[in-house]
């Protein structure tokens, strides 16, 4: 706020493919699909027929107790159909730290109806973003974002990314009977772009499996494509025990998110008396973000972007490699979907007091978006872009690097 205070905002006015024009009309290439979540790129209007016909027929209702619409159960049982969990029920809700919270009430819910309530402890990992609510706040990897708000959820720790290993000895550290769930993004997005060692998830799969430690992949990233599958964690070949979404489930034309739940995590709530999940917010279910979402899926498997999604990783990650051998540059992270990291050397951020912001708002008044935190530049365009634009973003952000280099 104190730093948009100081200038002008930046208006997006309008979008097309993986073009934007702010409200000067100057075209930007949008090099991080918005935040994270416009796999199809922008202005479908496939899309925005659906939501028309949709708004027009049921705008929205409830879908508490035994209420439901056609769009949220047509959703469920698509999603349901691709998720690699076994015997799959799925709850709806508007976004992703609003699933993530979703899923860590089931998780600890899930313990107390089998009568193991001191089953409660979350375990996360650096660098891991999973949103900013109550839940999400308390078990993200990265300490500044839990700052500054008192206590929070306090039976959770963080271990390092890459090592299954600290998560077995935090486990044993804790006490098995104790921890409720660990969470995990497939490839860690707005932490940095961070991807699993080789045979990281199958060892994390077992470890989880081996003490009971119910294991939720959060897919608000890596899903819908961007990854090539459906949600991700379909690469390490694991299936967890729920799968948090949101983002490119409608590319972000309305927002929509939710979590897939193994049949045995739901059991006890279905098939109990006296066990109500007592947890639900008021537009879980809407109809006409529903039908966005599944006109969003019918683009993604029409124009197999989950194939596309494949060659535009490997191309992205050969431009990005290009500029591994720029002076301010100390490593570049991709490879894994279409994703990348641009980090910066501490020589660049520290002794020559360069920022990423600085490289970000360079790279930006040359016509290209990359997204900015602390050591990095990251980039995650729409899936639908060309080798020619993927070129153009890495050139422009090399452009911008030596710009911003010349001045310190
Ligand atoms: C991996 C991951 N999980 C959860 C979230 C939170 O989603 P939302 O911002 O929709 O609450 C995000 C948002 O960037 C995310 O990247």
């Amino acid at each position: 706020m104190n730093t948009v205070a100081k200038g002008p905002e930046f208006v997006v006015s309008r979008a097309e493919g993986v073009w934007l024009w702010d409200q000067y009309g100057d075209r930007y290439l949008d090099g991080t699909a918005s935040l994270w979540y416009c796999n199809v790129g922008h202005g479908r209007t496939e899309i925005a027929d659906a939501v028309h016909r949709q708004i027009s027929t049921l705008d929205a209702y409830t879908v508490y107790g035994d209420f439901a619409n056609a769009p949220a159960i047509e959703l469920s049982e698509r999603l349901a159909a691709h998720a690699p969990v076994d015997d799959p029920r799925v709850i709806l809700t508007c976004g992703g730290g609003e699933s993530i919270d979703t899923a860590a009430k089931l998780a600890r819910g899930y313990w107390a109806a089998l009568g193991q309530p001191e089953r409660q402890h979350l375990i996360s990992r650096t660098g891991g973003y999973h949103g900013l609510n109550g839940f999400g706040t308390s078990i993200i990897g990265m300490d500044r974002f839990r700052e500054g708000y008192g206590r929070l959820v306090e039976e959770t720790s963080v271990v390092p990314y890459d090592s299954a290993e600290a998560l077995e000895a935090e486990i044993l550290r804790v006490g098995a009977h104790r921890v409720a769930a660990f969470f995990a993004e497939p490839v860690i997005g707005a932490g940095g772009v961070f991807l699993p060692p080789e045979g990281y998830f199958a060892e994390i799969s077992r470890i989880c499996r081996k003490y009971g430690v119910l294991f939720i992949v959060d897919s608000v990233i890596c899903g819908f494509a961007r990854m090539g599958n459906w949600f991700g964690i379909e690469r390490f070949g694991v299936s967890p025990d729920m799968i948090v979404f949101a983002k490119g489930v409608s590319s972000g034309y309305l927002p929509l998110g939710g979590v897939v739940v193994d049949g045995r995590v739901a059991d006890p709530f279905w098939n109990q008396e006296g066990n109500p999940f007592l947890h639900g917010t008021t537009y879980a279910g809407h109809p006409t973000a529903c039908a966005a979402a599944m006109a969003n899926m019918d683009i993604l498997e029409r124009e197999d972007l989950f194939t596309v999604s494949r060659e535009v990783e490997r191309h992205l990650d050969s431009a990005l490699r290009g500029l591994e051998s720029h002076p301010l540059v100390a490593e570049v992270r991709s490879g894994v979907g279409v994703m990348g990291a641009v980090e910066l050397t501490e020589e660049a951020l520290t002794e020559r007091g360069i920022t990423t912001a600085e490289v970000f708002a360079e790279t930006r008044a040359r016509g290209v978006i990359v997204r900015p935190v602390p050591k990095a530049l990251l980039v995650s365009p729409p899936l639908v872009v060309t080798w020619e634009q993927i070129d153009h973003l890495t050139s422009t952000l090399a452009g911008a690097l030596d710009a911003v280099m010349e001045r310190h």
